[in-house]
């Protein structure tokens, strides 16, 4: 094995928009700083089996458009008990590795910690298009699965205006309404369903649409987050009450594929930029995040301990101009 030091580099959990970007930062950047670079294959399972390649710089060459990751990703039920953690450590001493980029959400920032705790210094990387890690703003992916969804929705309210229909539409999200909030407002949702708020369809969302009604106003979007749960019984509560014809559309997996857009492309290359400069100084248990814009990085127990604030204000514009 060569004498350089080398840093790999994995993306764990759900995919993103914008992870390849992060990935191709990682490699150039650790590459012109003299390292090694190791490339692992679906997330800390890659570790587990020794699925992992040595990269140079075309490795990472036209990736920084594409959707999905390259390294592919997993949820790894094995590495997460103590033996798990240990057999990681064991295979990237073997490699060589002394530090590792984990690009991913809250879990796979969780497997950083406990891997910085077996002696491989880690960094974390948010990517995931939930938005949803707590200590930064923003997340690698959020951007493009906004995007993919505004443009989606775009297109059913031309059916649900063509037929005078109300058109309940689930987005992702599971404990964070943020995709559901930033899209309800690009859209022009009459309302917007989040798991941080609590909601009473017969006072919240039906008079609502009823006063929009007598306004003239004859169809609706109503746009829920996953998290909420039940979007059709929602659905079917709604056009029970108003009597307005209703379709239900889960957009789903489709929120998660397709290019990155600049933002994520250019969010991606800076914290992956950030992550090997802090591993380059023997530094690792940290997490890459975004705070007013600029690229920062916190202790990963203290961000996994943080509680993430939703945008209480962004939420109450929509419900007044959503009339
Ligand atoms: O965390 C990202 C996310 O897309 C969530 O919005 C969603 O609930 C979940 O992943 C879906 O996971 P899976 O692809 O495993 O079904």
């Amino acid at each position: 094995m060569s004498e350089k030091k080398a840093i790999a580099v994995l993306t764990s959990g759900g995919d993103a928009p914008g992870m390849n970007a992060a990935v191709r930062a990682v490699a150039r950047a650790a590459l012109c700083k003299g390292l090694r670079v190791i490339g692992v294959h679906r997330g800390y399972n890659g570790l587990l089996n020794g699925d992992v390649f040595e990269m140079n710089l075309r490795s990472v060459s036209d990736i920084i458009h594409r959707g999905g990751t390259i390294l592919y990703t997993a949820r790894s039920e094995e590495y997460n008990t103590p033996e798990g953690v240990k057999k990681a450590a064991a295979t990237c001493r073997e490699l060589g590795v002394v530090g590792v980029v984990v690009i991913g959400g809250d879990g796979s920032f969780r497997g950083a910690r406990d891997l910085t705790g077996q002696g491989i210094l880690c960094v974390g990387i948010p990517g995931t298009i939930d938005n949803d890690i707590a200590c930064s703003e923003y997340t690698v992916g959020f951007d493009t699965a906004m995007n993919t969804a505004m443009e989606m929705i775009d297109r059913i309210r031309d059916t649900a205006q063509s037929h005078d229909r109300c058109s309940v539409i689930e987005v992702m999200g599971r404990r964070c309404g943020d995709i559901a909030l930033q899209t309800g407002i690009a859209v022009g949702a009459t309302a917007i369903l989040v798991p941080e708020k609590k909601f009473d369809l017969e006072k919240d969302v039906i008079p609502r649409m009823i006063a929009t009604q007598k306004t003239g106003k004859k169809h609706f979007i109503v746009i829920v987050a996953e998290g909420v749960g039940n979007s059709a019984d929602i659905a079917k509560y709604i056009e029970r009450r108003t009597g307005v014809e209703t379709r239900l559309t889960v957009l789903g997996h489709v929120q998660r594929g397709g290019m990155p857009t600049l933002r994520d492309r250019v969010v991606a290359s800076a914290m992956g930029y950030k992550a090997v400069e802090l591993l380059n100084q023997g530094i690792g248990n940290r997490v890459v995040a975004m705070n007013n814009g600029k690229i920062v990085d916190y202790d990963i127990t203290e961000a996994l301990n943080m509680e993430r604030v939703f945008d209480e204000e962004l939420y109450n514009i929509a419900l007044d101009i959503s009339i």
